[in-house]
């Protein structure tokens, strides 16, 4: 949520600055902005909107300036306007700075030091406190400012006594720094600056750093301290086909899997990890909490129970957490605000299922399994949650001591992409002001992830109902300008479906089924029942992208949401 850019270095600063904000798009894109300092003095360029309409301007502008910060906003305080963009000066103009994350005493602080501010933002008040601060070295007056913030935050700060220099501070949001000879970049995202360097560092909560031309120096609360560097794990990279990100991580589906089930063998010692629980807790966000559900059904042969939580339920409920009690947190980013929230919380056995390595929640957990999904930069989660579902397979198979079938699952979804068309079915989709999915058992839960996908993209007013409990409530909101899809990969509840069918189409609604049996409207294909979770969602993410490109929309880039909610 909001990713933050900066670089120090040889070259221009802005068309580096740019390229960073694009990468870093999938964190938010109301507004973006940077501050480039050209001969000693701050230049602040923002537009509200996407990186693209500061890009025009900014590339027009003359600024050979070879330091600068820069941001792309996910409005959490004030409108995505201009003004509310960073970077953001205080009013004297004696800092700027890029801010990721929420103070959430800002109010309390503009009140106690008598602080006016120009936008209506949180991270005015980090300016404008730093800016009166007594001390006379920056970094001091930074340590100073963050022992009365309270919330999360990764700056990024610019001073007008010292413009050759950049200072940072993290803590909570995620904050790295990349060098490359005489070039050193900063980023919400390593994956950013992953194409100039070969390692990086990584602040830790309550680190300063204070970087200047060729030079990096990191700080604690009381002194200097050195850090390690971080070698980059080899994520393979895929070739993009479409014209949107999202299609092209759909197809990336078959190799991310052969990645991921590939890269699963460094993890099987993770076997002994299950020994003596007394119950697991699976735990995430979003599509992530969706594998959770799907993650029941594939670890239900094991004795004990299994809870599916929601992480920013389980972060303020009461749970009979014991030493041997395992928790699975399943994040995509592996930097999600609420599920590492919970991670902290649990003082247990804690596993980490995630697709970035040395991510906040991989460094928080006790044990990691790693995906190799390659990098998700579309919002809606595709390719990942496969990955996802694919872990929670090859842990069913390691703990049962059964081989798991990699080939055939891969060759199943290789075919079936290559002959999936959802064309028509998006065009007539448009026909109907509502859209419902619905299944029974786990077909419910690729109901849910469906009909995230497609509210998620196309805005289109949708919900998920176990098929069993439509008479239940439901049902009312059926009629002739509904549109429901089942998931039906059941045999045995085949006739029961049936029954639902005909219940909804009595009420004037329109119900196609998506089923691996001969007869129906969307075909899946036959193929054993572990690979299906993984298999059925396919149809359903090509749809919400259709529907999403269709109705006008970019799915990449969808309204009101962030790929990396890092706040709460
Ligand atoms: C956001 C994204 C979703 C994602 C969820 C959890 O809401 O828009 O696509 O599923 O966060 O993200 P995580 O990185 O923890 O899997």
């Amino acid at each position: 949520m909001c990713g933050i850019f900066g670089y120090i270095g040889k070259k221009e600063a802005k068309n580096i600055l740019i390229e960073g904000l694009e990468s870093l798009e999938y964190r938010g894109y109301d507004s973006a902005g940077v501050a480039i300092v050209e001969d000693d003095e701050i230049k602040i360029t923002k537009r509200a909107g996407k990186v693209e309409e500061l890009k025009k301007v900014l590339l027009k502008n003359e600024n050979s300036g070879t330091l600068g910060i820069a941001h792309t906003r996910w409005a959490t305080h004030g409108l995505p306007t201009e003004n509310n963009a960073h970077p953001h000066f205080d009013s004297k103009k004696n800092v700027v700075l890029v801010h990721n994350g929420i103070i959430e005493n800002y109010l309390e602080l503009k009140n106690e030091f008598k602080i006016k501010t120009a936008s209506q933002v949180d991270t005015e008040i980090i300016a404008e406190l730093l800016s009166i601060m007594p001390e006379d070295d920056n970094l001091e007056k930074l340590k100073h400012v963050s022992k009365l913030l309270k919330g999360s935050y990764a700056i990024a700060i610019i001073f007008k006594n010292e413009p050759d220099a950049i200072y940072l501070a993290k803590k909570e949001s995620p904050l790295m720094i990349g060098q490359d000879n005489d070039d050193i970049f900063i980023s919400s995202d390593a994956n950013a600056f992953k194409k100039y360097c070969k390692s990086f560092y990584i602040l830790n909560n309550g680190d300063f750093a204070k970087i200047t031309y060729n030079n990096i120096e990191f700080f604690n609360k009381n002194k200097k301290i050195y850090k390690k560097l971080n070698k980059f794990i080899n994520t393979f990279s895929f070739q993009s086909n479409n014209k949107y990100i999202m299609l092209d991580e759909i197809f990336q589906t078959p190799d991310a899997l052969r990645e991921t089930a590939n890269y699963f063998s460094n993890f099987k010692d993770i076997k002994s990890y299950f020994n003596n629980i007394d119950k697991i807790y699976l735990i995430g966000c979003g599509t992530a909490y969706h594998s959770c559900l799907y993650g029941k059904h594939y670890l239900n042969f094991l004795k004990v129970p299994i809870f599916t939580e929601i992480a920013s339920e389980f972060r303020y409920g009461d749970y009979k957490i014991t030493k041997n009690t395992l928790c699975i947190f399943i994040s995509q980013s592996g930097e999600t605000a609420d599920t590492l929230a919970c991670v902290k919380k649990c003082k247990c056995k804690t596993l980490a299922i995630t697709n970035v390595p040395n991510s906040s929640i991989t460094f928080a957990c006790k044990k990691t399994i790693l995906m190799k999904a390659g990098w998700e930069r579309a919002v809606a989660s595709t390719k990942a949650y496969s990955c996802q579902l694919l872990i929670f397979y090859l842990l069913r198979c390691l703990l049962l001591d059964k081989q798991p079938h990699i080939s055939s699952l891969i060759n199943a979804v290789k075919k079936y992409l290559a002959t999936l068309n959802m064309e028509t079915l998006s065009k007539n989709l448009l026909n109907y002001e509502k859209v419902m999915f619905i299944g029974r058992q786990g077909d419910f839960v690729t109901a849910k992830e469906s009909a995230l996908k497609l509210k998620e993209i196309s805005y289109l007013n949708c919900i998920a109902c176990p098929s069993g409990e439509l008479k239940h409530g439901t049902l009312a909101i059926v009629d002739n300008k509904t549109l429901v899809f089942m998931i039906a990969t059941q045999k045995k509840l085949m006739s029961k479906n049936l029954l639902t069918k005909d219940e909804i189409e009595a009420r004037g609604g329109k119900c196609l089924i998506a089923s691996c049996f001969e007869g129906y409207d969307i075909k899946l294909p036959h193929t054993q029942s572990n690979f299906l979770p993984i298999i059925s969602i396919l149809p359903f993410q090509l749809l919400a992208c259709n529907v999403s490109i269709l109705k006008g929309y970019n799915p990449d880039k969808p309204r009101n949401l962030s790929k990396s909610v890092t706040v709460e």
